[in-house]
């Protein structure tokens, strides 16, 4: 009999092909709306694999349910949906997509940063709402970019990704981080120093940390108070990092200037959310690495990793060794 594999959003059938060759394969049907957690227990419940997105919450109960399970392929680099310690416990393999989207989620990255400090959604709407009058000198007037100070918080293969970036914007870069990164330092220039240093210090305060419990809400009262009046802040990473209601504070009172966000403590963020009401945030609705070729290349890692577990071969990128 084969093996059962459940994927909980619907992808293209020609991605998924490969793994229809050696397991039995279901799919949740829907493209945007995420299966929900009911069924998605009963189907765990009988599943060797399950190919999951960043949505889904994978907890202690929902392992306690699975007894067949042997491997979750999730499709993001990150996986704080998921007890890790759990499924390691029980001998599950956990895969997620590193790399491949590091490019992908820099180019977002600076994105957003560029149309948050030179408020280029606001000034598009300006023009598309008819209130565009004549040509004034500090008409939607924003902040330089180029020399200034970039302060990334969490360097890793998309943080050194982004400083890449700034680099050719000539900005000086900074960065705070579990340990030092060597090639951070040495192929891109950036300099080491304490969260307190970088906040003080930073025109731009980018948080590209994972989501674990020491950075939940790292990004809270005390950070912003500490971040120039100036500062931009800008968050690609998972929104708990960021007590968003300090954020809101922070930018109602001017402790800092504005914000990029593409993530977000709920999502889909509340349409009457604070934040969404503030001229100075620029929000996205979580598309970091949601570029067609890199979801791709994502989708078909996913699908390699399974077959690989299912087929006694290491999975190519594997978060419990
Ligand atoms: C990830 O892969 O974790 C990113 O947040 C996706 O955009």
């Amino acid at each position: 009999m084969k093996p059962y594999v459940f994927i909980t959003r619907k992808l293209p059938d020609e991605l998924v092909k490969p793994l229809m060759d050696v397991a039995e394969v279901e799919m949740w049907n829907k493209e945007e709306e995420p299966v929900p957690a009911q069924l998605l227990r009963e189907k765990a419940n009988r599943a060797t694999a399950l190919l999951t997105m960043l949505s889904d919450t994978i907890d202690e109960s929902l392992l306690d349910a699975s007894p067949h399970l042997k491997v979750i392929a999730n499709l993001a680099v990150g996986f704080d949906n998921i007890d890790v310690p759990v499924a390691t416990k029980r001998n599950i393999v956990i895969c997620n997509t590193p790399d491949v989207l590091s490019d992908t989620t820099a180019d977002l990255t600076f994105g957003l940063l560029m149309a948050t400090a030179r408020r280029l959604i606001e000034s598009a709407n300006y023009v598309k709402e008819g209130k565009w009058q004549g040509w004034s000198p500090y008409l939607l007037a924003g902040h330089d970019i180029h020399h200034k100070t970039i302060g990334i918080v969490g360097m890793g293969k998309i943080g050194q990704a982004l400083a890449k970036r700034a680099t050719g914007f000539e900005m000086e870069i900074l960065y705070h981080n579990r340990s030092r990164n060597e090639v951070a330092e040495q192929q891109l220039n950036a300099t080491y120093c304490s969260f307190d240093d970088l906040l003080t210090k930073s025109d731009y305060v980018v948080c590209l940390t994972p989501l674990t419990n020491e950075t939940k809400h790292l990004f809270n009262k005390q950070a912003f108070q500490k971040m120039k009046s100036s500062a931009i802040f800008v968050n690609a990473s998972r929104g708990a990092v960021v007590d968003e209601e300090a954020l809101v504070e922070a930018l109602q009172t001017g402790d800092i200037a504005a914000a990029g966000l593409d993530v977000f403590t709920k999502e889909p963020i509340d349409v009457d959310h604070p934040l969404l009401s503030l001229s100075n945030v620029v929000a996205l609705p979580h598309i970091g690495s949601a570029s067609i070729e890199t979801r791709t290349v994502m989708m078909k890692l996913c699908v390699e990793n399974i077959i690989r577990l299912l087929q006694n071969q290491d999975p190519k990128t594997i978060v419990n060794k």
